[in-house]
Order: C-alpha cells, then structure tokens, then sequence
C-alpha cells in the first residue's frame, strides 16, 4: 500500500478532556503500565484561516494511559499565547514555521515596528514539538523556542509558560534536551555573545519546585562559526565524558530574521542552506566544559535527530538520522501536499544511518593518506594539510529510520539497537523498524492504513540486557 500523504492534511478541531476506553486491535504486553504523552502540531485552523505548514499546527497533548483495565485515551491543546491570541481573535495572528500571522490591531506603524522587534514577536510560543522534563521542575511542553509550558501529566491541563530568553538570556534551544539518570537534565541553547553567535550548554538541577524554573547552570559556550548564522541544531549528543554538537550547514540568518519580522514572513524564510559547506562536529569536554581544539569535518548533510554516541578507546562514535538537503521542510507545505500528494515520494530523499568516528587525539605529524580510524568501522578519518580532520561516515542503513528511540539505559554508552519510523515512503506505510547498528539489519512491522509518529522504547521486565526487548 502506498504512503498517504493525506495522513499530514488532518485538522484537530476537538479536544478528549474526559479520558475514554476504545477498542483494541492486536496486544498489548500485559505488564505495561504508565502513559505515554504526545505532543505535536494538531489544530489547523483558527477560524476561516488555515496554517500553510504541516508543522505550524497549535500544539495537540495526546496521552495513553495503560490501565489495569487497559488503555484510555485523552487529549488537550497546549494554552500558548498563540493558541489564545488565535482563539480569542478567531483567525491566526501569530506566524508559525510557515505561516504568516495576520495583525489585527490598528496601532500606528512606529508603535508595529517597535512591538516587532520586540523578542517574543520573533518567535511564537507554540511548542508542539516534544513533552520533556526540565531537571526537577516537572514536564514540559516544548519547541525550538525559548518558550517552554508547564504541563500537568495527569490533566495535561497548561500549568504556566517559562520564557528560558528571561531566565537564561538564550535565544533558541534543542527541543531534545537529555535527561541524566540523577533526574537532572542537559541543553544545548543559541545565544549571541561579544563575538557572536554562540551554543550554550546547561544544566537543570533535580530538586524539584512546585512553584519556580529549576536554577540553571551554564557548563559551556562554543563559537557558532558563521557570524551571522548560528545552525539549527535540533538534537545534540553526549558522552560519559563529552559533549557533540554537529554544526550543520542549515543555518538560522539573522539578518534575514529580523526583517522578516517586520515584514511579517514566516520563520523559514529566515532559514538557510549554505551550500558546498561541510558539518562541523563540535567536541566538549563535559567536566571542564572547553572544546577540543582540533578541527573535525564531515562531508554535508542534514540532520534533526542524533541516535546515540559513545566513547570506544579514543574514539567517539556518532550515530544518526542524516539526510541530503533539508528539502523535507519545504515540502510538507499543505498546497504541495493537496497538489502532489500521490507524488510526494518522489521530492523526498530516504535518507540514510549514518556512522560517524570522531577522533580524540589527532597528532599534528600525522601522514595525509593515514586512516585516524582504527576501531574496525567503514567510517574513515584523515588528517589534510590544512589541519582540518575530514570524516567519512559508515551508511548503516541506506534507508533513514526517523524519531529514533532505544532503551535509555545504553544512552551515551555502546548499544546494539534503535527504533524508528521509516523514510521510505516509495512503497511503503508508515513502517517501523529495529535497527541493528552492528550489522545493518532490520526487522520490519507495517499494518495497512497504520502510519508510525514519534516512537517509545520500554523495557519488558527481564529482558536480556541490550537485546532491544
Ligand atoms: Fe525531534
């Protein structure tokens, strides 16, 4: 059965408050319990008017309960202050990824210009990416902006808005932030210093507060290396020692941001893909929080979501979701999907798995022709005249397995599998697979008419260790 591209083209228009019972089609492991909290773009429309991007939905809080008496469902949209300017105005107001808000006030154009370029006009505060915890401060909605909500996990009702640009002074940040086994968390955050653009790591205590942010610390700050265009970085990884932070050659202008801002323009006009740059993989060490000094590039791509990294005697192996060119996000435009939606497949690169051996030592002496790499992977390492390391990845995969999960457990340490959702939308629906990162293979579950999203590992109780079950 062909990929249905209709499945992107759906407008939330209700909420579930009450949870409800449904009916259920296979298993479910009888030792689960819990619930699972999605979160993504959801609410299409706002009145008469329609977001134009499959990701500028106001945020949708989805939960599965896993009862006793088996699952319930239930659903809420997330009270950003976009959501409620939408709701109240009944049309959308606030611009989105892809969407430009329509003004509804009739202030004078020096009062407009002003309340522009006021900070929270360059970003909407409609986090419909991800439901994280921030060290002990609870769970949270979140997206790339500084704007992250307070959720309540039981009611999914909207607690309270934390703006991180007042807390912190950052600009932007991962929406994947990683949680520590001590219930404290890590994030990788933009912010501009007196040289430029800068990412920034911090860290959220654990003690928990009912009533305020979790105080953080900054462990680190990296030079962004283009002046004028820090990239987007969506995920970022680390290590039992390090952090690694991929610099990608999608970028955020700054320039063009701002103008944009006053122009009224979508968000991803201010993107972009500087061509013919390579990726440049950032390494901190995380207890004294300075960069390795060493240059390390790989060939371009483009990445959302790092599977794993871990260290191997001097070497960190990176694992991730890459693809050619970002053209994915200019694809998911719903025109485009109405228009060529039964060709859709087409525009869309599979991506691939991709093995990347950063390094940890590179001597200045070294031969040109000498492979660095000497862990028994295909991903090769050399050192050219110019100093930089240039880096070839092993494919893992040829075919890309997004929204990738694995048992947290082997997080940062050599693992053995990972799930996720298939790119490969030729022939397929909505796949999803197990992914053996030491030999390729993949084990593969479809369901006609069943369409993957983001994916959960849970251990079963007593399972072997590292046998992904
Ligand atoms: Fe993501």
């Amino acid at each position: 059965m062909p990929y249905d591209f209709s499945t992107f083209d759906r407008n939330c228009a209700k909420e579930q408050e009450t949870p409800i019972s449904g009916s259920v089609t296979g298993s479910i492991p009888s030792w689960l319990r819990g619930s699972l909290i999605l979160n993504g773009p959801g609410k299409m429309k706002f009145g008469d008017q329609e977001y134009l991007h499959v990701f500028d939905g106001a945020a949708v809080l989805q939960k599965v309960n896993f009862t006793e008496t088996g699952p319930t469902y239930s659903s809420k949209f997330l009270r950003s202050s976009a959501f409620q300017v939408n709701s109240e105005n009944d049309q959308i107001v606030v611009s989105e990824l892809g969407t430009k808000g329509t003004s509804v006030n009739n202030k004078s154009a020096l009062q407009k210009l002003g309340e522009k370029f006021s900070f929270d006009k360059l970003f909407s505060d409609n986090a419909q990416v991800n439901v994280v915890r921030y060290g002990g401060g609870g769970y949270y909605a979140i997206t790339e902006s500084p704007f992250i909500h307070k959720i309540c996990p039981k009611t999914l009702e909207t607690i309270r808005k934390v703006d991180l640009h007042k807390e912190i002074g950052v600009n932007s940040q991962c929406p994947h932030p990683i949680q520590l086994n001590d219930g404290s968390s890590i994030n990788v955050f933009h912010n501009v210093g007196a040289t430029g653009p800068k990412y920034e790591i911090y860290k959220f205590p654990a003690q928990d507060s009912p009533d305020s942010f979790p105080k953080a610390s900054k462990i680190a700050s990296v030079d962004a290396r283009w002046k004028l265009n820090p990239c987007l970085m969506h995920s970022f990884g680390m290590t039992e020692h390090y952090f690694v932070l991929p610099e990608q050659p999608l970028t955020l202008d700054v320039k063009q941001m701002v103008t944009n801002s006053v122009k009224e323009k979508p968000f991803i006009d201010g993107m972009e893909w500087i061509k013919d740059k390579l990726v440049k993989f950032h390494v901190v060490c995380r207890d004294t929080g300075k960069e390795l000094k060493f240059r390390l590039k790989s060939e371009a791509f483009f990445y959302l979501h790092i599977i794993n990294c871990y260290e191997e005697d001097k070497f960190i192996v990176v694992d991730l979701c890459a693809f050619k060119k970002p053209d994915m996000l200019y694809s998911f435009f719903i025109k485009n999907i109405r228009e060529n939606g039964q060709n859709l497949w087409k525009e869309l690169d599979r991506g691939t798995i991709k093995r990347i051996v950063l390094p940890l030592s590179v001597n200045d002496k070294v031969a040109p022709e000498e492979n660095l790499i000497t862990l028994g992977s295909k991903a090769t390492a050399y050192r050219q005249k110019d100093g930089v390391v240039l880096l070839t990845p092993e494919e893992i995969s040829p075919i890309c397995y997004e929204n990738p999960t694995m048992n947290p457990n082997f997080y940062g340490r050599k693992y053995s599998y990972f799930f996720g959702a298939s790119s490969d939308m030729d022939d397929s629906c909505g796949k999803v697979a197990k992914v053996d990162v030491r030999s390729g293979e993949v084990k593969q579950w479809s369901k006609d008419g069943v369409y993957a999203c983001v994916l959960s590992f849970v251990a079963r109780p007593g399972a072997p260790a590292d046998s992904g079950r």
